[in-house]
């Protein structure tokens, strides 16, 4: 549970963390390369910890040293047990590692945040296209590459990004080259192949919208740095923002936060890029954020609606939000009234009606990403606001507690 007393007024400066969606992969990646991979700036997060114990499982052995994750690739076992995959969704990524590896793979379907149907049908029929075999039956899948991984032409009818991370590590090492029409941009792809390169992969186009894999025989582990994360930086800035604060946030990479800049910049924030820094200055009362259509990159990204939305709910006006990414995704909308906000929620559409305060409340966090926007609303509601089921919110946060307290924040994590 997390408990603040607002309303904030934050200032300051904060770092930020490594990606989540950059390291996931990132690690199924590790599976593929010989020797030790080492990742610099990894996120001592839940979703990290999953992907550590499945690392175990199939034989890795991984330590931390301060915040670099060592994993030196022993591995022993294709096989995934039901309890892990259900942790998460991205595990399914593994799936294209495994079978790379050792030529087969077995492994139940994903689970992860409630985001309404997430199917993994892209994954799957790309993956056949590779030429490996894919059975399903009670639950689980069952992958074989009799003859080998063999490069082809991929055209996805949506840029997965998931999809795309499957089948660039499925077909790093394979026979041939595969080329995958549009491929998804985001720069968690880009992170993905810059690591695959540098321990011997051939991987052009990473961050366009086709990318080419001229197959290679095998990898080596390499160091890598981890590329910060830019939803944990929207989030800060959003903290900022309702809380008529000014903040400096370190470490980040400006050009991934330039399709967020929208809303900040309508709603009346003053944003200086500077390098590998960023500062906010919000005005004492934001005007309305306008319109927000989720897209994928370089649109505006769907993990950072639900912060947005919070903003949405004390700005001065009407704000429109547009989910087109995932069915399920204004959970939070239903919390923040609670809280005393004014939405409207009509399948995709979300209506805001900006209110000139909010006032705290218990409320619940249904997954990661709205858990945070509800721990944003309360920073700038008057009196307690406590968010239980915190736990989705450690899923993609080390510490978002700490961090806000850092800025001035009455803020704290019990457990
Ligand atoms: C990744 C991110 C997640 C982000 C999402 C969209 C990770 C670990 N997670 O999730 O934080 O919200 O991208 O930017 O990187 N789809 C299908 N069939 C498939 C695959 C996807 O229909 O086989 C649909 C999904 O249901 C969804 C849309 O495509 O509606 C986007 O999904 P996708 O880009 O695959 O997201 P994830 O990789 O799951």
């Amino acid at each position: 549970m997390i408990v603040i007393d607002g309303p904030a007024e934050l200032g300051g400066e904060i770092s930020i963390q490594g990606a989540k969606n950059s390291t996931l992969p990132l690690l199924a990646a590790a599976v593929i390369c010989k020797g030790q991979t080492v990742l610099h700036n990894c996120p001592k997060i839940s979703d990290v910890k999953t992907a550590v114990q499945i690392l175990e499982h199939l034989g890795c052995r991984c330590c931390w040293e301060d915040s670099d994750l060592i994993v030196d690739n022993a591995m022993t076992c294709c096989e995934i047990p039901q309890d892990l995959m259900g942790e998460m969704r991205s595990s399914i990524v593994f799936l294209g590692a495994i079978v790379s590896r050792c030529g087969q793979a077995d492994l139940c379907f994903p689970g992860g945040c409630e985001l309404g149907p997430r199917p993994i049908d892209l994954h799957i029929s790309s993956l056949k296209k590779l030429g490996i075999e894919i059975e399903e039956s009670g639950g689980c899948l069952h992958c074989r590459a009799p003859n080998g991984i063999e490069g082809n032409y991929i055209s996805l009818s949506f840029p997965s990004v998931g999809a795309t991370e499957n089948v660039m590590l499925a077909a790093v090492c394979s026979k041939g080259t595969t080329i995958i029409a549009n491929a998804a941009r985001e720069p968690e792809i880009g992170d993905l192949a810059a690591y695959l390169n540098r321990c011997g992969g051939r991987i052009y186009g990473a961050g366009e919208g086709c990318i080419i894999i001229d197959g290679v025989k095998e990898l080596y582990g390499c160091e890598h740095r981890v590329i910060p994360d830019r939803i944990v930086a929207v989030t800060y800035m959003a903290s900022a923002a309702v809380t008529g604060g000014n903040i400096t946030l370190k470490d980040i990479d400006n050009a991934h936060i330039l399709p967020m800049l929208s809303p900040f910049e309508e709603s009346g924030c003053e944003v200086r890029q500077l390098g590998g820094a960023l500062n906010i200055m919000a005005p004492r009362r934001l005007n309305a954020v306008k319109h927000i259509r989720t897209m994928p990159y370089p649109g505006f990204p769907t993990d950072a609606q639900p912060v947005i939305m919070s903003m949405a709910a004390v700005g001065r006006g009407t704000s429109v939000f547009v989910e087109n990414i995932f069915e399920n995704r204004y959970k939070h909308a239903g919390e923040l009234q609670r809280m005393g906000a004014k939405i409207k929620v009509e399948g995709k559409v979300a209506v805001v009606e900006g209110v000139e305060a909010l006032s705290g409340a218990p409320v619940t966090a249904y997954d990661l990403r709205g858990g945070a926007a509800l721990v944003v609303a309360g920073l700038a509601a008057s009196g307690k606001t406590t968010v239980s089921d915190a736990g989705f919110i450690a899923r993609g946060y080390e510490d978002i507690a700490g961090d806000l307290a850092s800025l001035g924040a009455r803020i704290r994590e019990l457990p």
